[in-house]
């Protein structure tokens, strides 16, 4: 029987840019120096075979971490802070209903680029008449620098969007201003539908003096200055725009997950199971976003992950995010290799310098390193040669290998945990599996995307805890860059005018 089904995807791996060669460079002492002292009592084997041991999930393992999920997300639904997981009421009451209508934007920031779209929704009938959309990066310098910088960057480029991209007849109403719903990844404290106050950022991001402040009145503020007749109208997670704009085409979508740089998982919860929500008598249903990535009980942590965590930029936060997000598999992955030379021999006698620079290796590498089927695994050694300067016998590239999928098989199956705390907790309210009706989640990320055997591992722990049956009604849907849709949509959903 068919479990799980994955909507089909196309599961493109970015072509690799770098070249190879074996031929070993003149200048090589410049890079690799030899390490100093080495003990060769731990061999590479041993090293590996401890943290296979340390990263194991077994079924029963993976049912305890679903379990603990669950209970700090329903710590978090009853008081803020409860738990691990900060359960952010989204203000997100309404999904899209296929009615909406108009031309609307959205501004999606989460990550190294950020996107600005148009969408022009023609009502049920018609439903997105028109679409265009711009993807741009930010400069490594703006994600740690200043707010004002940031946004005054964002505001200008939007504002050269809307002046390339509007459609020649559209005309903006006297007294109103353009509508933009904006999409901010990282965990904020929502007062609102369109105001939320940043609680901290997360992968990567560090700009000065954020915490605390309104992100909106930050992004109004700097259009303003760029002469932009725009309003945000409405604030959303990645999450929620994936739920909003997945369920805008499917009434099933019941939860929106983000597996990619970062991670996130938002829901649709009963009003009456909140007991933290301020008006006791609502009733309906509203979106949580759980900001599952800062969940940090009972997992395989291994001295690798301490220690990254403890040179991250958010040391002690987000300990799930860090295990399962396409951000750091390469650095945990890296940090084992390391070990493994220092320890033993894995890249002969030498500790190659560029080992040792952090978030050298990416996830996607790890991907055409486990994609590799050649005898000689070829792509393994040319990977290494090419990002670390070492040659890699045939040994060295299967440990390799070993090392990667044992990471990314913890990461697959705690997500898959994960996954099953939300449907667990959807399913108390709604019983919705046991009868027999199809529930989606909407999934996005390159992470999942591009990772085959990463996505499998995920599926396997969702068959695992959820059994053949309730498994069987389950669909992971991925809806690639749906959030952008998503936020227009709720934009127009909480419309002033
Ligand atoms: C952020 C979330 C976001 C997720 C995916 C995490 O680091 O905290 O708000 O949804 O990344 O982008």
């Amino acid at each position: 029987m068919s479990l799980i089904t994955f909507a089909a995807s196309p599961l493109v791996i970015t072509p690799t840019v770098r070249s190879f060669t074996f031929s070993p460079p003149h200048h090589r002492s410049n890079h690799t120096v030899m390490s100093a002292v080495r003990s060769e009592s731990t061999s590479t084997c041993s090293v590996l075979t401890k943290f296979q041991k340390d990263c194991a999930t077994p079924t029963p393992f993976l049912r305890d971490v679903a379990n603990a999920i669950a209970d700090d997300m329903q710590a978090g639904l009853a008081v803020h802070g409860g738990g691990d997981l900060e359960m952010i009421l989204t203000y997100v009451d309404a999904l899209p209903s296929g009615k909406e209508e108009g031309l609307f934007y959205a501004l999606d920031l989460g990550g190294t680029n950020f996107r600005v779209r148009s969408v022009q929704l023609g009502g049920e009938e018609e439903r997105v008449v028109a679409t265009k959309s711009e993807q741009l990066s930010i400069p490594q310098k703006l994600m740690i620098g200043t707010s004002e910088e940031l946004f005054g960057f964002i505001a200008s480029k939007l504002s050269d969007f809307v002046a390339e991209k509007e459609p020649g007849r559209f005309r903006l109403e006297q007294g109103r201003k353009r509508e933009i719903g904006f999409t901010f990844s990282f965990p904020v404290n929502q007062t609102s539908i369109d105001s939320g106050t940043l609680i901290k950022w997360t992968k990567g991001f560090n700009v000065s003096g954020m915490e605390g402040k309104n992100v909106v009145a930050c992004l109004n503020e700097a259009m303003e200055a760029h002469g932009l007749d725009m309003r945000v109208s409405a604030l959303v997670n990645d999450g929620v725009g994936t739920l909003a704009g997945a369920r805008y085409w499917d009434k099933d979508v019941m939860a929106g997950v983000i597996l990619g740089t970062g991670t996130n998982a938002c829901y649709v919860e009963q009003k009456d199971a909140i007991p933290k929500l301020q008006n006791k008598s609502s009733s309906g249903t509203t979106i949580i976003n759980t900001e599952w990535g800062g969940f940090s009980k009972c997992l395989p942590r291994t001295i690798f992950d301490q220690e990254m965590d403890k040179e991250s930029l958010n040391p002690g936060e987000h300990l799930y995010e860090k295990m399962i997000s396409g951000m750091y598999l390469g650095e945990i992955v890296r940090r084992i290799l390391l070990h493994m030379c220092e320890a033993g021999e894995l890249f002969g006698q030498s500790v190659p310098v560029k080992l040792s620079t952090p978030f050298t290796l990416k996830s996607q590498d790890l991907c055409k390193m486990q994609e590799d089927n050649t005898d000689d695994l070829s792509s393994v050694g040319s990977i290494l040669y090419n990002i670390f300067e070492v040659k890699a016998d045939l040994k060295a590239r299967r440990r390799v290998v070993e090392v990667c999928d044992t990471v990314v098989k913890r990461g697959g199956r705690l997500a898959g945990a994960g996954i099953v705390a939300i449907l667990e907790r959807i399913e108390r309210e709604t019983k919705r599996l046991a009868s027999g009706q199809r529930t989606v989640v909407a999934m996005d990320g390159a992470l999942y995307e591009k990772y085959p055997q990463y996505r499998q591992y995920m599926q396997d722990a969702l068959v695992e805890l959820l059994g053949d049956e309730l498994a069987s009604h389950v669909q992971i849907k991925h809806t690639k860059d749906v959030s952008g849709l998503g936020a227009a949509l709720l934009a127009a959903t909480n419309s002033i005018y």
